[in-house]
């Protein structure tokens, strides 16, 4: 295809893929900042936090105390720990207890958690924000 193309046509015409893929891993890596500032955003409007730590307690690693009429229920851990937060939960087990509030064991959750205000949340914004969550608790390392 290049037969009759002088030199230095070739060597621009070989440049072309070259220039494309880094121009795509730039507008990549641009983007990433803003996706990890998203899972911020997303974890702190849904304010897990408020609930999911203990006084003094470190982020998300439950312990909390809510009062109901029934008495009390105590918040569980959903750091990323593998024994005791939800370090085991796959992004659909995530999905399935903040959409449908059913948590890994297939039991309803009582609407303590309050995942009615999170039936909306879009799945993509829920992995993203799953994956913020675990990137903070690393930095925090
Ligand atoms: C008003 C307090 C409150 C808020 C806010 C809250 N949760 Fe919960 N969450 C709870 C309670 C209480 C439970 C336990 C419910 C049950 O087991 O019946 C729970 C359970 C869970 C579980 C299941 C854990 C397990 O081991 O079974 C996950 C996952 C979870 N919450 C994630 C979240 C996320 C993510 C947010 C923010 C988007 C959030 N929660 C906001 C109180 C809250």
């Amino acid at each position: 295809m290049f037969r009759n193309l002088p030199l230095a046509e070739i060597k621009h015409a070989r440049l072309v893929p070259a220039l494309v893929v880094s121009l795509f891993l730039t507008a990549t890596a641009s983007a990433e900042p803003t996706q990890i500032q998203r899972g911020e955003y997303l974890a702190r409007a849904g304010d897990c936090v408020s609930c999911h730590t203990a006084k003094q307690g470190e982020p998300f690693s439950g312990g909390d105390r809510l009062n109901t009429p029934f008495g009390y229920m105590l918040a569980p851990n959903i750091t990323s720990d593998p024994d005791t937060g939800i370090g085991r939960w796959s992004a659909d087990d995530f999905y399935r207890s903040l959409h449908d509030g059913v948590n890994r064991r297939g039991q309803d959750m009582y609407p303590t958690m309050p995942y009615d205000f999170y039936t909306n949340v879009t799945r993509g914004d829920l992995r993203i924000s799953q994956n913020a969550q675990a990137r903070e608790e690393r930095n925090r390392r």
